[in-house]
């Protein structure tokens, strides 16, 4: 896999007032801005090409933050969208870069441990679709969420921020999709929210059969409230994660 799209948009609305005037995926994260840490990830499966898609008020912060790429070894491109219409809605602005190819796809507000190497070799052997990663969490509600059949092992549904009490597997911000998702994004409407839904899309995969997934097994936060945002900065200061020793 050659290429991943980092989506860094949003209003980041659940953070303000601090996302008033600071895109959420600059915030810091441990001794970094929250992005690099996608862009770690993304170069740790040895992708070395990356578009990252922000909201045009940010965009100048991003690129002079980030430049080119350099810094990382990686080669950088930046697109816009014109409003937070939705993560379906900017990934679809991400379909001359990709081209043909299967592609990685992350939520830069999206922080993990594990490591995306063998979920990629997976993916990659699969013929076509999607796959997704999932994490069982307490409170469901805030997220999309995996219905799997237990004997199948197939995931027979995915729901958006559903009503369910007790601990499900959310589906993460962490994509993967061959070049069929763009005319899937093309045949979705809005939600109830106003938004063009990541899980409305990866549910035409669900419904041929070709969603695959896995599970994490390590540490995983959406860090889009303050809490979450707090908790992800204990969990990089108390394991002493450096992004740059690995670059
Ligand atoms: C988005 C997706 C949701 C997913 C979550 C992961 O939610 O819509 O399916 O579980 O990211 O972080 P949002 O952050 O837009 O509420």
């Amino acid at each position: 896999m050659r290429k991943a799209v980092i989506l860094a948009g949003g209003t980041g609305s659940r953070l303000s007032p601090i996302t008033r005037i600071i895109n959420k995926h600059l915030l810091p994260v441990g001794q970094y801005p929250m992005i690099y840490w996608s862009i770690f990830k993304a170069k740790e499966v040895g992708i070395r090409e990356i578009l990252i898609l922000t909201s045009r008020e940010h965009l100048s912060s991003f690129i002079e933050l980030l430049g080119e790429g350099k810094e990382f070894g990686v080669c950088l491109k930046f697109a816009t969208q014109e409003q937070a219409s939705g993560i379906a809605d900017a990934l679809s602005l991400a379909k001359d870069f990709v081209g043909d190819e299967k592609f990685l796809v992350l939520l830069g507000d999206n922080l993990f441990e594990d490591k995306l190497t063998p979920f990629v070799q997976q993916f990659m052997k699969q013929k076509q679709g999607a796959f997704i990663l999932l994490k069982e969490v307490a409170e469901p509600k805030r997220y999309g969420v995996a219905l799997i059949n237990e004997e199948t092992k197939k995931v027979t549904k995915l729901l958006e921020k559903p009503n369910i009490e007790e601990p499900a597997y959310c589906v993460t911000g962490i994509y993967m999709y061959d070049k069929s998702v763009f005319s899937y994004i093309e045949r979705i409407t809005p939600s109830k929210r106003g938004e063009l839904e990541i899980t409305d899309v990866n549910n035409f995969y669900v419904n041929e059969e070709k969603m695959g997934y896995d599970i994490l097994d390590n540490w995983w936060i959406d860090a889009g409230t303050h809490d979450s945002l707090f908790k992800a900065n204990c969990f990089v200061f108390s394991k002493k994660e450096d992004v740059r020793r690995a670059l």
